[in-house]
């Protein structure tokens, strides 16, 4: 019998946790499968995605930079997949590639389940309007906050992304608003970064008097990539949250479009929390 192939894809991906979070999976939910991590040349995507279908891959995760390139790639896609423009998630069945993007859902459990905040009725300011804010903005309207700030260097792209959302704000009651990076008014009760600030070294792209008494500033990296926001966030007296979380619930809602099975996700990260931490 053969094994059941997933693998994640990207460039990098020499460090993704994927493959420890996805055997994890397996191991708890009793399921048989093989996942890898496959570096992917910069120009290679497409003919790699066809090289793993025809070795038997029955699905794949796609990081940085190919979420797009996934997207367009499929021959399905997921209603969020279409509103993120963007896709984590493909899989393969009977000649077809179906494309969605968990991101998103990734991020709303870990606030909502991991962290233990309701978004509903709260004010939340998203920063950066690259891929990584196009693929949570929905889920995040979906969540019933009061209010979300879109906040960006390049406004026309804050703008951009918000009137795609306008319809799905309105239909869960959120007032949506595009701004520069310091052109709100009143603060917020959950400040997400979605910027690749950090990783340059560049300050935090907001000023403090963003944050309310408390807020939970969550950092969609994790490891060193996040620490600078996460410090700036205590010294401020917000809740830093790094991105660990997120990365473990979306795999888990991939794993469930996969397998039909939803995996323990809050023992998982845990676990993994735990072996970061021993340095491993
Ligand atoms: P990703 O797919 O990771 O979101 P991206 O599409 O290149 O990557 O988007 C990067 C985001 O980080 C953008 O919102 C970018 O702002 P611009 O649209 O103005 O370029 C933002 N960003 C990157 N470096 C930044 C910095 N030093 N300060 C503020 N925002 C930054």
């Amino acid at each position: 019998m053969t094994t059941d192939l997933y693998c994640v894809m990207g460039h990098p991906v020499a460090h993704s946790r994927s493959p420890w979070i996805h055997a994890r999976f397996a191991e708890l939910t009793g399921q048989k499968l093989h996942y890898d991590k496959r570096e992917i040349p910069l120009d290679h995507f497409e003919r790699s995605v066809q090289a793993f279908i025809r070795e038997g891959g029955l699905g794949c995760n796609v990081t940085v930079p190919f979420k797009f390139e996934a997207a367009k790639l499929a021959t399905h896609t997921s209603e969020r997949g279409l509103l993120a423009q963007a896709a984590n998630v493909l899989t393969f069945k009977n000649g077809q590639i179906l494309a969605d993007n968990t991101d998103g859902i990734g991020l709303v459990d870990d606030i909502e389940h991991n962290a233990g905040l309701s978004l509903k009725g709260l004010r939340l300011l998203l920063i950066g309007a690259g891929g990584a804010s196009a693929g949570v903005l929905g889920p995040l309207l979906q969540a019933g906050p009061a209010h979300v700030s879109v906040a960006n260097r390049t406004l026309h792209k804050a703008s951009e992304l918000v009137a795609r959302h306008l319809p799905l704000a309105a239909e869960n009651n959120a007032e949506l608003q595009a701004h520069t990076l310091h052109g709100f008014d009143r603060p917020f009760d959950v400040i997400i970064n979605a910027t690749a600030s950090s990783l340059s070294g560049a300050a935090v792209p907001v000023a403090a008097r963003a944050l309310k008494p408390g807020a939970l500033a969550y950092d969609m990296m994790y490891g060193p990539g996040a620490q600078g926001f996460m410090d700036w966030a205590q010294a401020h007296g917000a809740l830093p949250r790094d991105g660990l979380g997120m990365l473990v619930e979306q795999a888990a809602e991939a794993f469930l479009i996969w397998r039909g099975v939803r995996p323990p996700s809050s023992q998982v990260l845990a676990e993994l929390r735990a072996v970061i931490a021993s340095g491993h």
